[in-house]
């Protein structure tokens, strides 16, 4: 296979951990060469970090490749539209001297409502086992949707709006013991609605017209397969699919069209919020990653639990999602550790185990297994050819690629657009 970054067909990037692996730069990277970039779950809960000529942004609904000015940015027909944070995002786009008139939203996408929001604090608020949602109503807004009663994009455009946040807004005061003021809404609604209308439309059509003629697509999701509402850690995950279910879900692909599908991943991994995670580091190790790979949540402020990578974990995403390729970021946040972990398996009762339970209950109660590596205390950053690693590095890279059958194509070194290899 060719270099990554010369990519082309169809390709998908895709959490295989929970979230936080830095889709944002690969994705700003790799849609140098895509002709359309779609966006396929989750909403406002998102914080793609994307840092580059124009400046420094975290992307919430707007595709993280709206920087390359000639493709198409599609917000798929499942993703959570929070029309608020959206219009933030426009405004720092025009500020920054971003054009945005190739970005289209999908008129059948769900709307996150304030009162989405407002439930998604007062669920919290009184569950006695929190899930540490971000609290952007992303969780009601897909409630909602499967309940078939939430308002969508197209809502925006019709005539009778008003009539439809009136009602919407009265139910929800009523079952949710709510004081929402349905004219506040709407008047702020009907503002919205004036500013989203010129890029309300049909994604799937795009996608269709663009695969007729060969161009290249490509797919980012967001969050991470373990935080999946049907594959992941339940109910410790997000309400959508971040796995290639999710392309299906918003624009009618089959995930064997997909010609790439590249699973991204830390060098360690992270999970904010609630849930088992088995590798967890020590208290002193977790102080040194948090410190030193800045692990505090783009959207929400909160810091990331640290835990040594976990290939049980992502072999389990291989088989679910049929990666091409594993993208490997902040390997550098790692040197100068003496000893690096990698978990290989777990322990359930003393016993081995390779059986990989969706409950949250059965990684709460494995002890990972662990094999144990020389760290290298070089700084990398400067490093762009796999075999200029230190020996320790590669091995240990070489090491995932070996247990997880799946070609490591790109690495990131440090912070800044380039400062990667691609294998
Ligand atoms: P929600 O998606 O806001 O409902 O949060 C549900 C769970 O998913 C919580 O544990 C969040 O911390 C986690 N989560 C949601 N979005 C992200 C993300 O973009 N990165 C990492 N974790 C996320």
């Amino acid at each position: 296979m060719a270099k990554l970054n010369k990519w082309h067909g169809t390709a998908a990037v895709i959490g295989i951990d929970w979230g936080d692996s830095g889709k944002g730069r690969l994705i700003d990277d790799l849609s140098q060469n895509a002709n359309v970039i779609a966006r396929f779950n989750g909403g406002s809960n998102t914080g793609h970090t994307v840092s580059n000529k124009f400046g420094k942004f975290a992307m919430h609904i707007t595709p993280s490749g709206i920087f390359n000015q000639k493709a198409t940015c599609l917000v798929g027909r499942n993703v959570a539209v929070n029309l608020e944070v959206l219009i933030q995002e426009l405004d720092s786009f025009k500020k920054a001297g971003v054009a945005f008139k190739n970005l289209v939203i999908d008129e059948q996408a769900p709307l996150t409502m304030p009162w989405h929001i407002l439930r998604d604090g007062i669920r919290e608020k009184v569950r006695k086992s929190k899930i540490g949602t971000t609290g952007n109503g992303v969780g009601p807004t897909y409630a909602d949707y499967t309940e078939r009663v939430g308002l969508k994009v197209i809502d925006l455009l019709s005539s009778d709006l008003k009539e439809k946040i009136y009602n919407e807004a009265e139910i929800q005061n009523k079952f949710f013991n709510l004081k929402i003021s349905p004219n506040d809404v709407y008047s702020k609604f009907s503002k919205y609605s004036k500013v989203i209308k010129p890029y309300v439309g049909n994604t799937i059509q795009i996608i269709k017209q663009n695969l007729q003629k060969n161009k290249n697509i490509l797919f980012e999701g967001a969050q991470g397969y373990f935080l999946d509402i049907d594959a992941g850690t339940y109910p410790f995950v997000t309400s959508s699919n971040p796995g290639v279910v999710g392309i299906w879900r918003s624009y009618d692909l089959h995930p064997q069209n997909l010609d790439h599908v590249i699973g991204i991943t830390k060098a360690y991994t992270t999970r904010v919020g609630s849930g088992p995670m088995p590798t967890k580091m020590d208290e002193k190790t977790s102080k040194q990653i948090i410190e030193k790979g800045h692990e505090v949540g783009t959207t929400t402020g909160r810091i990331r639990s640290p835990g040594w990578q976990d290939l049980v974990l992502l072999k389990y995403a291989h088989e679910a999602n049929h990666l091409t390729a594993l993208a490997i970021t902040k390997l550098d946040i790692l040197s100068g550790q003496k000893k690096i972990k990698l978990g290989v398996g777990y322990k359930l009762n003393g016993k081995e185990t390779t059986y990989l339970s969706h409950s949250s209950e059965f990684l709460e109660n494995v002890r990972p297994v662990y094999e144990e590596f020389e760290g290298w205390q070089e700084d990398i950053s400067n490093v762009r050819e796999f075999e200029r690693l230190p020996k320790n590095a590669k091995k240990y890279i070489e090491a995932i690629e070996k247990f997880t059958k799946i070609p490591v194509k790109f690495i990131s070194v440090g912070p800044k657009r380039g400062e990667v290899i691609y294998v």
